[in-house]
């Protein structure tokens, strides 16, 4: 950074020469030297900056084996140990009739678990364990017309419970953490991952002594894809950020990706004060999220859920879509919720959370569905503009100074990222 700040003063006074000479010479001396100050100033400064951040932890819990299958026998069955759903879970009415009772395969299955729910039942209590857990026996009439994605998704909704195949035991351990980047990822996204490290996701202790750190999480490849799973691990021994469960990663098994982090952070991290969640291809000013974060009252930093807010959404009923939802699958509109892009949550609602969503049956759309725990929980989604799932104006894509005063903006990619952050810790950055 210093270095090319350097070759930056360096370019800027060759190109000024001319300017230069055309001033008097008192002048010239004066501005030499405050530029001079400038650039002891920024590298004392970034010295300081580069001190505190953490060397990459050593100790990532990687299991040294080239067979998954073998990996995963090898897991003590203690982590991480689900936690158990309490047979009491209070679910709003609110969410019990905003979600119609109809023919649709989905709204019956939550009817039936609520009514499971309110007699005391576990909801969870009736469904296999994993992994016998998928059945291709299920009942939709039309579901020869469904996509063999959905099907896949409709005939493993009960597997809820993935093992991990690699953990961060101690990510949490030390110091307390204030925010826990829990970040949705594939493994073949390497780029995207350094990215996010080397900006907004770096590990570090920032102002005010608030502890960042950061996890991302990662299904398993197909069989189809070629082997990277020894890149993958030695990313994770290097970075110590990496978190893999046993389930084949694909768009309609972001729900059950959702479901597998807060069972782990509730494990791992469970005194946290805040866990973003959010997509790899996002940019977030951290400082700027930092000191939204520690202005909130107790009241309300103890049931956050905000972001950007989607208030009247229905299902798609276009096959093209990516997001398409079959009426016979699901039928009525989706309660608020926050876009999956990249929302914050209180670690005091992480436990809640978990068991709100025990009962409810997995649904295809991870923020929907995290939309509809929260529903169920009581919380109701707070709006905040700084999050921009949808982009910003194409006209605003290249100021740093737009960047300055929000919190996350999707989607960019790696190389944006990185530029953008320079940007916006720009010490010549005049806005
Ligand atoms: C359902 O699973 C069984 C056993 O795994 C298999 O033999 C059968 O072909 C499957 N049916 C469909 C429709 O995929
Ligand atoms: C915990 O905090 C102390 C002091 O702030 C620091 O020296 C130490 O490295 C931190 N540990 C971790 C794992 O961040
Ligand atoms: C989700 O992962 C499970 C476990 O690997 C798999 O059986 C299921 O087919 C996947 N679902 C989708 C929609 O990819």
């Amino acid at each position: 950074m210093t270095l090319t700040f350097l070759k930056f003063a360096h370019r800027l006074v060759l190109h000024s020469n001319n300017v230069l000479m055309r001033l008097p010479r008192r002048c010239r001396v004066l501005l030499l030297l405050s530029m001079f100050l400038l650039v002891v100033l920024y590298s004392n400064f970034r010295k300081e900056a580069i001190s505190q951040v953490k060397e990459p932890p050593k100790h990532a819990a990687v299991r040294q084996t080239e067979d998954r299958r073998l990996v995963q026998t090898q897991i003590p069955t203690k982590v991480p140990s689900p936690v158990l759903t309490p047979p009491s879970v209070n679910v709003s009415s609110e969410f019990r009739t905003s979600i119609p009772e109809n023919g649709a395969y989905w709204n019956q299955l939550l009817h039936a678990r609520l009514k499971r729910a309110e007699r005391g039942e576990n909801p969870l209590s009736r469904d296999p364990s994993w992994p016998h857990c998928r059945d291709n026996q299920t009942n939709v009439n039309d579901v020869a017309s469904y996509s063999p994605l959905l099907r896949n998704f409709l005939w493993g909704m009960k597997c809820r419970s993935p093992p991990f195949l690699m953990d961060q035991p101690d990510k949490c351990k030390e110091n307390a953490t204030f925010l826990l980047f829990a970040i949705k990822s594939i493994p073949a996204h390497f780029e995207r991952r350094q990215a996010v490290r080397d900006t907004w996701g770096r590990e570090y202790l920032h102002d005010g002594g608030l502890h960042v750190r950061t996890a991302f999480l990662l299904g398993a490849s197909s069989p189809d894809d070629p082997d990277i799973s020894a890149l993958v691990r030695f990313e994770a021994e290097r970075y110590g950020d990496i978190l893999q469960a046993d389930f084949h990663d694909s768009l309609l098994n972001l729900t059950l990706k959702m479901n597998a982090f807060l069972r782990w952070t509730l494990e791992r991290c469970p005194r946290v004060s805040f866990v973003f969640s959010g997509d790899d291809d996002v940019i977030v000013n951290t400082p700027a999220l930092l000191s939204y974060l520690s202005s909130l009252d107790s009241s309300k930093a103890s049931r956050l859920y905000t972001g950007h807010v989607i208030k009247t959404a229905r299902p798609l009923r276009d096959p093209k879509s990516k997001y398409f939802i079959p009426a016979s699958f699901y039928k009525g509109p989706y309660p608020a919720y926050v876009g999956g892009g990249g929302f914050v949550i209180s670690g005091a609602l992480l436990r809640p959370l978990y068991s709100a969503c025990g009962a409810i049956p997995f649904f295809p759309i991870d923020d929907v569905y995290i939309g509809m725990c929260f529903n169920a929980l009581g919380v109701s989604p707070q709006a905040h503009g700084g999050f921009h799932t949808f982009d910003i104006r194409e006209r605003d894509r290249e100021n740093m100074c737009i960047y300055k005063n929000l919190i996350l903006v999707h989607r960019r990619s790696p190389q944006q990222v990185k530029k953008i952050w320079r940007g916006i810790h720009s010490p010549l950055l005049t806005c």
